[in-house]
């Protein structure tokens, strides 16, 4: 297992500049997530650190040793695609075995290293089977198969879980974690998937047209952003984000949003009356109250689902507003509520940058 250190990796077709520049290191053992939204160079990202993309400048490190301009088959990294492409005509045994026969290891060290991945996962009673006659996430482990016998120093993986359907993606997860567990082994996966990315990323690096807006652990990332366009990526639903102006900052924060003026027990960094700011706030940190809150809204929308509430809302001068309420919600469309956000979990960014000029 390995180490990844990639220094000013930038990658251009033709004219097009993909990547910017990336500085990344990867640890030894880590589970590291690539999001961000489509065509921000994910894939691209991945490619290049197989070896599958020659950089146009920059270098790409495994273990200390510059491998830039090493072809993939020299890099000892394996690769598990969105779209698994299984040999049909082979049966799951084969399929698994094939890269390793072509490598010309014997054929017992193969057959042990087939049984061992497929015993991990769970595909023992299947090694006969040709892939036709296996369900879509019985197919995905196979492909996973493939890359655990082949013993890689990194796993790559690009979104290998987005063909299937919302349960199996649920399930093979959970196992995909478990294997990380159990291998130790240093992955690299793909995902726009916040959920997947939450759940199964040691850090995650969050990708925008082609440059790092942010590396950091899931919980770092959702706690403190560092700027607007990270705050909106990760969380579910999606932070709120309320136009606001500052009319004053000396210990207490004042500030103008929509048609209210609002206080906050604290400051933010310099900021002068008259700056434009964007308050952040997600919808599990805002509460209704009947009484007085601190902004008045309009239900637009109520989505039950049982065990939490999402709520719409509308407030003068504001974009709308969603919070999110424990269990089953008792509003309606076009009730009258009042909104209170808990100051102690609002962001505060530059209107303009986006860049977070005050954290929780
Ligand atoms: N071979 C190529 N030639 C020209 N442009 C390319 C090539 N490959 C990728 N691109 C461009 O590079 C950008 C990044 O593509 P990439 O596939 O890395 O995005 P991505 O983040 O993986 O997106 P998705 O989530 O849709 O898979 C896109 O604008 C794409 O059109
Ligand atoms: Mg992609």
């Amino acid at each position: 297992m390995a180490e990844l250190k990639l220094t000013g990796a930038r990658k251009s077709f033709a004219n097009i500049d993909v990547l910017h520049g990336i500085d990344l290191a990867v640890k030894d053992g880590e589970f590291v997530v690539f999001v961000g939204p489509s065509g921000c160079g994910k894939s691209t990202l991945l490619r290049v650190i197989a070896g599958l993309e020659n950089v146009t400048s920059g270098e790409v490190l495994i273990d200390g040793e510059r491998v830039t301009h090493l072809p993939a088959s020299e890099r000892g990294l394996a690769m598990v695609f969105q779209s698994y492409a299984l040999y049909p005509h082979m049966s799951v045994a084969k399929n698994m075995a094939f890269a390793l026969e072509n490598m010309g290891l014997k054929p017992a060290e193969i057959q042990a290293r087939v049984a061992r991945a497929a015993a991990m996962l769970r595909l023992t009673d299947y090694l006969d089977r040709k892939p036709k006659a296996l369900s879509g996430g019985q197919r995905q482990r196979v492909a996973i198969g493939r890359a655990i016998v082949r013993d890689p120093k990194i796993f790559l993986f690009d979104e290998p879980l987005s063909n299937l359907d919302a349960e199996l993606r649920v399930a093979t997860r959970k196992e995909l974690a478990a294997l990380h567990a159990k291998l130790g082994g240093t992955m690299i996966y793909v995902t726009h998937d916040q959920v997947e990315a939450m759940t199964l990323a040691d850090r995650i690096v969050v990708l925008n047209a082609g440059r790092i807006e942010q590396v950091g652990t899931p919980l770092e990332l959702y706690n403190r952003p560092s700027n607007a366009f990270v705050a909106g990526f990760i969380g579910s639903p999606r932070m709120n984000f309320l136009p606001a102006v500052v009319t004053s900052d000396d210990g207490t924060l004042r500030l103008t949003v929509g048609e209210r003026e609002l206080e906050l027990p604290r400051t933010a960094s310099g900021l002068v009356a008259g700056a434009r700011v964007t308050l952040g706030i997600r919808p599990e940190h805002i509460d209704v109250a009947s009484d007085t809150g601190m902004l008045g809204a309009t239900v637009d929308l109520v989505e039950q689902l049982g065990g939490e509430a999402f709520i719409y809302a509308s407030a003068p001068g504001l974009p709308q507003i969603t919070l999110r309420q424990d269990g089953q919600s008792q509003f309606h469309r076009g009730d009258a509520i009042a909104i209170r956000f808990a100051a102690d979990h609002l962001h505060i960014f530059d209107a303009t940058t986006g860049a977070a000029l005050a954290r929780p």
